[in-house]
């Protein structure tokens, strides 16, 4: 990926996808464009997504040109770390492992069950390739949640570049366990990782139509600071 902050850039995702980096100016040549479309059709990209800063008008008319089609508006929020958090209670019940000390076949099914009923980009779900290894973050921490033998949620957490921030890059909880608590643990969890290592604030994003995740961040204190309109690109080769 280019270096240049305000250079469109890509790289593909082990799900199959494509992380796009769209330039803070709001303008890409058309040329360039229709060249990353033609790489992605190459490379068997399966989806494209573009993250666009609100309220200023997105490049509507390029997009489109180029086979692109609005999916949701994402909102991104944020929490600052108070010392108290350090002294969370441990998740009540809840085992916490390493995504590199676990069979890679169980990380990978449990992630795509707590995908299951989603409303976080559900459209996705069916284009990534089942089994996709997370895209791992250096400084980050993947966890699966066990309660006993069985896996029951998933907590991503990535560290940002100077270590001041921590991004939670994923929660998510096996449709059998949801709503007994355990996102609200892993939350917990997170947070106080986050207070112990000194982190400021804790960041995440969540698909505005994704009414119950909104709801656990508003309990936990999490506000919206931004909003970014999503447009998506779709490999029609894979059905
Ligand atoms: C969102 C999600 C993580 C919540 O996990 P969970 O373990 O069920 O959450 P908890 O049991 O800790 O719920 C805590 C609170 O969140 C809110 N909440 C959770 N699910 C809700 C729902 N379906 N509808 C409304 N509010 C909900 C409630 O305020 C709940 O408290 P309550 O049960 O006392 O009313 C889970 O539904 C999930 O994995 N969804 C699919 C993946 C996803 O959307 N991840 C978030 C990506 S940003």
């Amino acid at each position: 990926m280019s270096r240049d902050p305000d250079h469109f850039a890509w790289h593909a995702l082990p799900d199959g996808g494509a992380a796009v980096r769209w330039p803070a100016s709001g303008n890409v040549p058309p040329g360039e464009l229709a060249a990353g479309v033609r790489d992605w059709l190459a490379a068997g990209v399966r989806y494209a997504q573009v993250f666009l800063p609100l309220p200023a008008t997105p490049p509507t008319d390029a997009l489109r040109a180029a086979g692109f089609r609005p999916l949701t508006t994402l909102e991104l929020h944020r929490r600052p770390v108070a010392p108290a958090d350090a002294g969370a209670a441990p998740p009540s019940g809840l085992a916490l492992l390493p995504f590199d000390r676990l069979d890679p076949h169980l990380v990978g099914r449990t992630l795509a069950r707590t995908y299951v009923g989603s409303l976080d980009g559900p459209e996705l779900n069916a284009l990534r390739l089942p089994d996709a290894p997370w895209d791992h973050v250096p400084g980050g921490l993947a966890l699966l949640a066990f309660r006993g033998p069985d896996p029951v949620g998933a907590l991503v957490l990535d560290a940002s570049d100077d270590g001041t921030l921590l991004e939670l890059a994923y929660l998510g909880v096996v449709p059998e366990a949801r709503r007994g608590g355990v996102a609200t643990g892993l939350l917990g969890f997170a947070l106080a990782h986050a207070a112990l290592s000194a982190r400021r604030a804790v960041l995440l994003s969540v698909d505005a139509r994704n009414a119950p995740a909104k709801a656990l961040y508003g309990r936990s204190g999490f506000a919206r600071y931004e909003r970014r309109a999503v447009w998506w690109w779709v490999n029609d080769r894979f059905p």
